[in-house]
């Protein structure tokens, strides 16, 4: 039997190009070695989510005034809770599977040719072929037994101290979550600002807050050697000595392209990622790649957008992707939340004038709204609590080529944190009704 398309991995760009393709009719398969769901649903988004929602709990309760915390968390219990949900996420994924007849081969796929591949001792034949082999950790060696993503989300202490290798996203949000949840965490960065390639304007509240938290940053600063004696030792180049419980290290992903076949194919790369065109198609015929592997931003929800466009294109209806209003969220605090481009206007709303945000004890961040020299808008920055539930907003606004006054004039609830987008947007074209300026 030939299927009309075999996935390969089933994280959030593969299992969602398999569902797509079964949804319009098609025989489809995909294979996954490990989970269904991928780094994302098990190891990533979802738990990591899971535990900045508990720490956030906990820390706003413990510096609300006059509330007393007694708490005695066991994370071995919150640990089996945090499995059941995502075994509930992944067994829906499967579920679904079944639904649409997307036929789920657990073990390790190795691509043969580009119509053939071969899973455990059978050989599959294939028209298309998608790889989703989604990204690993990149690794310094000689560092020993430290702590990747999927060791520290598994814990089941708190450290009492922590030092985080690498202040991206990463570094960033989980530094958050364990010092709230008691720990000393110092985060060691090589470049001169943690979340490089983030505007300032949006990082510089959250190193605020970081600053609060009792996180120690070290910026500029590179690591030498990590070694362990019991506890880690971490040495910097310029001699300082680091001591923790446990380190994390967490300086970016790669894309995983070993040992599956791929150089069968001899596809074209780009760098290390492999060459795709606006439809998601490689350099061989009939083969598309997915999500990590095929490119940055390493992101699950630019992996959904691939996964429907490669669907799509495999099942002869041409479609292009087009990521102008690519919404990028770190789960920091407050969370960091941007989309499109910054334009050549800006307008500006503060948080500490927005009443939710007041009633929720958070007085810092900003709304920034990005327009065009006409007035369209083009991309926003917003350093707010659950700016992650607002980019959307602003992305439709890119895409449906809308002004401030759109935004401005459109009714939002009250009192929600969005209003301060809305009085952001307002500022555009008058003024804020609750700050003066604002232009
Ligand atoms: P990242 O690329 O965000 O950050 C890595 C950081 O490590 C950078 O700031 C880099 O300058 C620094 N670094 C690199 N080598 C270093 C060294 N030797 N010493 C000190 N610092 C060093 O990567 P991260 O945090 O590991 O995340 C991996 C991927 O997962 C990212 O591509 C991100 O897109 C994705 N992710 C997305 C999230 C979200 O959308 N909210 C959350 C978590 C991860």
């Amino acid at each position: 039997m030939r299927y009309d398309a075999i996935v390969i991995g089933a994280g959030p760009g593969g299992y969602a190009t398999a569902i797509r393709i079964a949804q319009k009719g098609k025989k489809v398969l995909v294979a996954e070695k490990d989970r269904v769901g991928g780094e994302c649903l098990n190891y990533g988004c979802i738990p990591s989510k899971a535990l900045i929602e508990l720490a956030n709990s906990i820390a706003y309760l413990r510096d609300m005034p006059g509330m007393k915390l007694d708490l005695s968390p066991d994370f071995e219990e919150w640990q089996k809770w945090k499995w059941s949900m995502v075994n509930k996420l992944t067994g829906g994924v499967e579920t679904l599977f079944k639904a649409y007849g997307v036929e789920l081969r657990k073990g390790s796929a190795t691509i043969l040719d580009r119509n053939t591949v071969r899973i455990g001792e059978n050989e599959l034949e294939c028209e298309n072929l998608v790889i989703a082999t989604g990204s690993v950790p990149a690794t310094i060696a000689g560092f020993g037994d430290v702590w990747y993503n999927r060791d520290i989300l598994d814990f089941k202490k708190v450290p009492e101290s922590l030092v985080i290798i690498g202040g991206g996203y990463i570094g960033i949000e989980l530094g958050t979550a364990f010092s709230k949840l008691g720990s000393k965490v110092t985060v060691v960065e090589m470049m001169d600002s943690i979340l490089p390639g983030v505007d300032r304007d949006l990082v510089s509240p959250v190193e605020r807050k970081l600053k609060s938290l009792g996180v120690e940053v070290k910026t500029s600063a590179r690591v030498k050697e990590v070694t362990r004696q019991g506890t880690f030792t971490v040495k910097l180049e310029d001699g300082t000595e680091l001591n923790a419980e446990n380190v994390l290290l967490t300086v970016g992903r790669r894309p995983n392209t070993e040992g599956f076949g791929l150089e069968n194919l001899k596809l074209e790369m780009n760098g290390r990622f492999i060459k795709t065109d606006s439809r998601k198609a490689t350099s061989v015929q009939g083969v598309y790649a997915v999500g990590d592997v095929s490119g940055e931003p390493m992101l699950a929800h630019k992996a959904y957008y691939d996964a429907d466009v490669a669907a799509d294109n495999i099942c002869g209806e041409e479609r292009h992707v087009e990521y102008k209003a690519m919404p990028f969220v770190i789960y920091s605090d407050p969370e960091i939340s941007y989309t499109g481009t910054k334009g050549e206007k800006v307008s500006v709303f503060p948080v500490a004038a927005n009443g939710r945000s007041l009633g929720m004890n958070n007085s810092v961040g900003t709304y920034r709204v990005y327009y065009d020299s006409s007035g369209y808008i083009t991309g926003a920055g917003l350093v707010a609590p659950h700016s992650s539930e607002m980019i959307s907003e602003v992305s439709l606004a890119v895409e449906a080529g809308l002004m401030g006054m759109d935004l401005g004039l459109t009714i939002h609830p009250h009192p929600t944190i969005s209003e301060g987008l809305r009085e952001a947007a307002e500022a555009s074209y008058g003024k804020a009704l609750h700050f003066k300026s604002g232009r």
